[in-house]
């Protein structure tokens, strides 16, 4: 093996099973639900950043000249939304360069590409669901930056998928920003503090398995382009948190608060819901509403996990 970081999980795949799927960011949060989910149907090469940097188009050249996979899902993001704001050239390397040097090089291997992109690309002023057609307007250098990825990427080819997904958890933390929401408001409880959340920042949570079996179903029917992939429904975040304590049978005083309440100087979208539409037009949605697949989640992990 040519990475020595690199995670090999498919040993004991049938020959009809050997179509090569590349994972970058295997370690991350959805990363890891990627890996749990296609390890047996594909012949996984796992990647994190310690074998390949996306902004760095040498290194994005040599592992997929080296592995040569069919398809490649990048989940890799330079995504603290404050930082990206202090780092805008590094968030354009990772966001934007790197999807076009994948792009680029999935392009000459003939590779499918699958891309995560987010709901920060829009602004949030439509206040109904936002489906695939409409107009991004991003708010923030994160925002913008996953948005000038999309583009570098639709230009370079067209066997490729984007999906869009927002507020996500899954059982493994994110990386990037240090833990999900439902691992926040644990800490908070833990540590005795006061809980008070945002009532009026509205999103639709996401679960990365559902996200997972979703890309699943948009592979098998040999899907590309740009898609809205959430759980159905949406909330605030102080309905998000007040459900997490539900599910759990915790009693938690859960004080809702404005968004002003925790001053910052990055702009994000009070209300990011997402429609999947093309998937509902295609009759391929299979996500399920956003308080249901918390609950699986939520009842698929052992407390001391979140
Ligand atoms: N989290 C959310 O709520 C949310 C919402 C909307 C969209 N998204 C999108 O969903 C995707 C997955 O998010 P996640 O929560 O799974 O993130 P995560 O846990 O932070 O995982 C990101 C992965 O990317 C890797 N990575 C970072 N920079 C890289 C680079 N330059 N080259 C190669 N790999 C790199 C990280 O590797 P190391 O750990 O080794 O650095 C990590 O394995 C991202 O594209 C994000 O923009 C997330």
């Amino acid at each position: 093996m040519i990475f020595s970081n690199y995670l090999e999980v498919s040993k004991t795949l049938k020959p009809s099973q050997q179509i090569r799927m590349m994972i970058i960011g295997a370690n991350g949060q959805l990363g890891t639900d990627l890996v749990d989910h296609f390890k047996t149907q594909y012949d996984l090469i796992c990647l994190t950043e310690n074998d390949i940097d996306v902004s760095d188009i040498q290194s994005v050249t040599r592992a997929l000249d080296t592995h040569q996979p069919s398809i490649i899902i990048n989940t890799a993001a330079f995504h603290k939304v404050d930082v990206c704001e202090k780092q805008p050239v590094r968030s354009f390397e990772v966001n934007s360069l790197g999807v076009k040097y994948l792009a680029q090089c999935s392009q000459k291997i003939h590779a499918k590409l699958v891309h995560i992109s987010t709901d920060y690309v829009f602004d949030g002023k439509k206040q109904s669901p936002y489906i695939e057609d409409d107009h991004p307007h991003p708010l923030n250098i994160y925002g913008l930056t996953k948005l000038a990825g999309e583009y570098l990427l639709s230009n370079e080819m067209e066997n490729y998928l984007i999906l869009r997904v927002s507020g996500i958890y899954g059982r493994h933390r994110c990386i990037g920003k240090g833990g999900n929401f439902i691992n926040s408001m644990m800490r908070q409880v833990r540590a005795g503090n006061e809980i008070r959340v945002v009532s009026d920042e509205i999103l639709t949570p996401t679960s990365t398995v559902e996200i997972c079996r979703q890309l699943d179903v948009m592979l098998k029917h040999h899907l590309k382009g740009l898609y809205h992939v959430t759980n159905e429904g949406h909330c605030s975040w102080y309905e998000f948190a007040q459900k997490i304590f539900d599910i759990l049978g915790m009693h938690v005083v859960v004080k809702p608060v404005p968004v002003s309440f925790f001053p910052t100087s990055v702009r994000r979208p009070t209300y990011s819901v997402l429609e999947n539409h093309k998937l509902k037009a295609l009759k391929l949605n299979i996500m399920k509403n956003w308080d249901i697949a918390l609950e699986a989640f939520v009842s698929s992990v052992d407390v001391e996990e979140l």
